[in-house]
């Protein structure tokens, strides 16, 4: 398995890797395991993975097994859900001393696992490798988990060490923020 930043030539696989885990076309026997919400459009897509850098893949050869993303609040703001949490961060507690500002702090997620990579630990590499790309710019990242997801819960929290440092509620789901120092 590599661990690699996107190119536009893998957004068709991407796309077609979330459609199946999206909560508005995933199979219903699929939903306890786990959905991704965040929608994006092609041209969104496109400035994530050229200026953000921040689609990480996990590629099995010409497969896309998983994939994270990663980006700053001035790009996921165009996102209702990411301007919540942008409009919570200043009652956040401090993580390791670190006080949290839109400055100092990034979103990462959606992360999604093709099902026949689920516990085979490519979730905990590819979580370190995205880590990893924005350790040098920011030092916390934040991400919110869906509170009828438990298994990204679980994920998140045993195996990638987030803390959880808040709950909040948006558009009637409620939510976990989640928080990790990046080094
Ligand atoms: C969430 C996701 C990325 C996690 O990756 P994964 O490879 O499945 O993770 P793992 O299997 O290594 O770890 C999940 C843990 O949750 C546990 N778990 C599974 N179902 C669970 C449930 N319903 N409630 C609580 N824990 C659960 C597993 O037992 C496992 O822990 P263990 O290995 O100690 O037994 C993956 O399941 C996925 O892509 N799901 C669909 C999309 C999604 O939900 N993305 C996250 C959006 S926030």
């Amino acid at each position: 398995m590599k661990y690699v930043l996107a190119e536009l030539s893998d957004l068709p696989a991407i796309r077609q890797l979330m459609a199946k885990y999206h909560r508005d076309t995933i199979a219903p026997e699929d939903m306890a395991d786990g959905f991704v919400t965040t929608a994006l459009s092609d041209e969104q897509f496109a400035d994530l993975i050229v200026r953000e850098r921040g689609v990480m893949l996990a590629k099995d050869g010409d497969k896309v097994a998983a994939f994270a993303l990663a980006a700053s609040w001035e790009y996921w703001q165009q996102v209702p859900i990411m301007q919540k949490m942008i409009d919570i961060l200043p009652q956040m507690p401090a993580v390791d001393g670190v006080v949290l500002t839109r400055e100092n702090t990034y979103q990462y997620g959606p992360v999604c696992v093709d099902r026949a990579y689920r516990g085979t630990g490519v979730f905990e590499e590819i979580f370190r490798a995205s880590l990893r790309e924005y350790a040098a710019k920011y030092p916390v990242m934040v991400t919110f988990v869906n509170q009828i997801n438990p298994r990204s819960y679980a994920a998140h929290t045993r195996k990638a060490g987030m803390r959880e440092i808040a709950t909040f509620d948006f558009n009637d789901n409620h939510y976990w923020m989640l928080a990790i120092p990046t080094e």
